[in-house]
């Protein structure tokens, strides 16, 4: 097989909606996810799992879930073509835009079908970590022992006190931090898993809208309410004919960055 650059792989990765019915091995998504777990997470905890359906289970739960999955992301989808129409100059818009909000409903219903519907046979993959209760009880219980000792180094009873009350408002936020980055591990996973299919010549698209419909899905998939699913990623080798969504959801505009070079003058 051809390699290719990691840039070039950067670039070139597509999200994909419309796949044919080739099939994939498990050896391959092995492999794609053992390239896939070189992906950096907190503290190199790798709390990434992965529920790899068959072509003929994810049939089934694209067949059962995907729609109920999208509806709460239809108005959302209709607010992001409103706005990406608006953004586009005079005259530049690709087709006329509905006005009214029934037209709306419909355009939104009719650039589903046509682009965002998954077509054809792809592998679905679930990746989850596994809520574990007790170790946020764990954690909160080590940062107030950790506070109490850094309380008692104060030189003073009174400045202990302080320090103490002043520093308690931190736990939750390093609560949150930790549930967030153990999150960023798992969307490293995700990320790094869609660009080891592409170096295998295989296309992908992450999805969200399974994790809309989680409880039911669970449920069907005889899960217990443990498991957190984070993202779902379809693999598949992509159809010939696979139509290509709007710029709006393919282009990219430049990152906007905040240069520091001097902080003395800065307020909040
Ligand atoms: C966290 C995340 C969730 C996404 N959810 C969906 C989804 O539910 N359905 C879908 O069709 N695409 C979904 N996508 C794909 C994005 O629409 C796509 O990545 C984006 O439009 C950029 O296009 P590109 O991946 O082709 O560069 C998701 C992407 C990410 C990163």
């Amino acid at each position: 097989m051809e390699t290719i650059s990691l840039e070039q792989g950067m670039r070139e990765r597509r999200a994909v909606r419309h796949y044919s019915d080739a099939h994939i091995s498990d050896p391959l998504l092995s492999e794609i996810f053992e390239l896939a777990s070189w992906a950096p997470s907190p503290g190199n905890t790798q709390a990434w799992k992965v529920i790899a359906l068959s072509h003929e289970a994810s049939k089934d739960v694209i067949t059962r879930f995907e729609l109920a999955g999208w509806e709460s992301v239809f108005p959302v989808l209709g607010q992001v073509l409103r706005n990406g129409s608006a953004a586009l100059p005079d005259g530049q818009g690709t087709e006329p835009q509905p006005s009214t909000a029934a037209e709306w409903n419909q355009h939104v219903m009719d650039m589903y079908h046509k682009h965002f519907e998954v077509k054809g046979s792809p592998r679905l993959v679930f990746i989850y970590r596994t809520i574990d209760r007790k170790r946020y009880v764990d954690l909160f219980l080590l940062s107030l022992s950790t506070l109490i000792l850094r309380s008692k180094e104060q030189p003073s009873l009174i400045k202990g006190l302080g320090h103490f009350i002043s520093s308690l408002r931190n736990v939750p936020t390093l609560i949150r931090v930790n549930a967030l980055t153990r999150t960023l591990g798992l969307a490293n996973f995700t990320y790094a898993l869609t660009l080891a299919a592409h170096s295998r010549g295989l296309a992908t698209c992450i999805q969200s809208n399974y994790l809309n419909v989680q409880r039911d899905l669970r449920r069907h998939l005889g899960l217990g309410s443990e498991v957190d699913i984070v993202a779902s990623v379809l693999i598949g080798h992509q159809a010939p004919n696979a139509s290509v969504v709007p710029e709006l959801f393919r282009t990219r505009k430049p990152v906007a960055v905040d240069w520091i070079d001097e902080l003395a003058h800065r307020k909040p």
